[in-house]
């Protein structure tokens, strides 16, 4: 099956190879949005909207490995995730996690826990380009 699949992906990919680069990076940019539109949000105590942001964020978190299938290489993307996709995964993972510790405190209306919240969320996109992008 998982051979199959690969197989499946190396037949699609000079198709799709391009498309799935520009919406990842689409994806990231919403990114960069949704973490100003948390900023602002905190400081005028928009807890709708730090529940939206912060939900999309999980969202393409969770997703985030579909949209680097083997042979996908950009400018922006390090050999480091194909080399270590277990390490990149988790890193996908710990970003997930903190965007919904985020969003819960703020349904939980957790003002005093937001900005840390925050704080955390930011270094786990960081900490991810670091190692996995150029
Ligand atoms: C698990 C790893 C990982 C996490 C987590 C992650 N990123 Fe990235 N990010 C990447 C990689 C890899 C690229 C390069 C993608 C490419 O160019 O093909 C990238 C690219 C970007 C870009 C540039 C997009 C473009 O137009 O070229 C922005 C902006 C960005 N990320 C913002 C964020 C923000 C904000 C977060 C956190 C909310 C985040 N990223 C979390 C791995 C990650």
């Amino acid at each position: 099956m998982r051979k199959f699949v690969l197989l499946f992906m190396l037949i699609t990919l000079p198709v799709f190879g391009s498309e799935i680069i520009d919406k990842r990076k689409q994806l990231y940019q919403k990114n960069n949005d949704n973490m100003k539109l948390i900023y602002s949000a905190i400081s005028s105590e928009n807890f709708e909207q730090v529940i939206k942001s912060a939900g999309e964020i999980e969202a393409f978190a969770n997703k985030m490995t579909d949209y680097f299938p083997v042979g996908s290489v950009s400018r922006g993307s390090s050999d480091n995730i194909w080399s270590d996709f277990e390490g990149f995964t988790k890193a996908a993972k710990l970003n997930s996690n903190a965007a919904k510790t985020l969003r819960i405190a703020a349904q939980d209306n957790k003002l005093d826990e937001l900005n840390s919240l925050f704080s955390e969320l930011s270094s786990t996109c960081k900490s991810c380009h670091r190692s996995y992008k150029n």
